[in-house]
């Protein structure tokens, strides 16, 4: 029987995990361990505009691996790489950067959107060759399939590229990896914005207390022109309903409540009510595994042993050379 094709994501560490994470990523990679040998890996040499802040990198990888584990990504059955734990990574993107024409990076997409959203007049060196590092990443492990979000594809294009030069001028030695885009469309925010993210400040987080997710459902954006609770009110494009379809398994209540709003014969009060139970009853198993396997402050691990990268002391459960 031939070997599973092996996947490579990764996410960079910026802090604890939300529910736009779980909709868009998490939910689709937990079901790919069963199907592939999947490396997951956390990219904390991509710190990108906090690379001043490495307490808050050592933490994020901390947060980032603890949600991987509460919402059931196995360390049993796949790989969890931290990048600056395996140095090959930074010695590959460097040997890399000399087959990458510096006009190639100049015409990312991904570059200049961010570029644009963050409005910065000038960006470090790191933050312009961070696509060759994700190509290290991916080639590194030699990866075959690559689940990202629809904007990370161009740096898929490029890992390409740079796989098929690389083979041509030495020897085969990097498979040319497809990008698998999911179905999940970008979850929306708490306030209706377009997407869900810490910077923000409109997230729901996988380790949110049930009283801070019921805070936050009930401040939630719904339908702007509904004024009183017995107006017809709009179901589709309501952040209200768009979570209540995600993360709500009781699809009659969901039915029922979708034709009581259009009807104006249910108030927002108790749809959001509803939907704080649902996504609490969704949250209390990851909420209890990522409990039971956080570490007391000042307790090592037991792989103390395993050398230090920059971003981190001490580590649990990583791939080692
Ligand atoms: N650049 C990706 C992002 O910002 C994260 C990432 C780093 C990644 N290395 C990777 C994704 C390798 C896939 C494969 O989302």
């Amino acid at each position: 029987m031939a070997a599973p094709e092996r996947i490579l994501t990764g996410i960079r560490p910026t802090g604890p995990l939300h529910l736009g994470h779980y909709a868009g990523a998490l939910e689709n990679w937990v079901k790919l361990q069963s199907v592939y040998d999947c490396y997951f890996l956390i990219a904390d040499y991509q710190v990108s505009d906090y690379a001043d802040d490495m307490a808050r990198v050592r933490e994020s990888v901390w947060e980032v691996a603890l949600d991987w584990l509460a919402v059931g990504l196995d360390p049993e059955r796949s790989s969890f790489v931290i990048e600056s734990l395996v140095p090959e990574h930074a010695e590959l993107a460097l040997w890399l950067s000399w087959f990458v024409p510096l006009g190639r990076l100049q015409r990312n997409p991904t570059l200049k959107a961010e570029m644009r959203d963050f409005g910065r007049r000038s960006v470090s060196v790191a933050f312009f060759t961070y696509p060759v590092m994700q190509v290290a990443n991916i080639l590194l492990h030699r990866a075959d399939l690559v689940p990202v979000g629809e904007d990370q594809l161009p740096h898929i294009e490029l890992t390409r590229e740079v796989a098929r030069r690389f083979n041509r001028l030495f020897k085969e030695v990097f498979p040319e990896p497809e990008g698998l885009v999911g179905r999940a469309p970008r979850l929306v925010g708490t306030d209706g914005q377009a997407k869900m993210s810490k910077s923000l400040d409109n997230a729901i987080y996988l380790k949110d207390t049930p009283a801070v997710v019921n805070e936050k459902v009930m401040s939630m954006y719904t339908d702007p022109t509904r004024i009183r609770a017995t107006d017809p009110g709009h179901v589709e494009g309501n952040p209200v309903f768009l979570y209540h379809e995600l993360f709500n398994p009781d699809r009659e209540e969901v039915a029922d409540l979708e034709d009581r709003y259009r009807r104006g014969a249910v108030g927002d009060v108790e749809v959001k009510q509803k939907l704080a139970a649902a996504l609490n009853a969704f949250l209390d198993p990851i909420r209890e595994r990522r409990a039971s396997r956080s570490i007391q402050p000042g307790r090592t691990s037991p792989r103390s042993n395993v050398r230090p990268g920059p971003a981190l002391t001490s580590t649990t459960t990583i791939e080692t050379r």
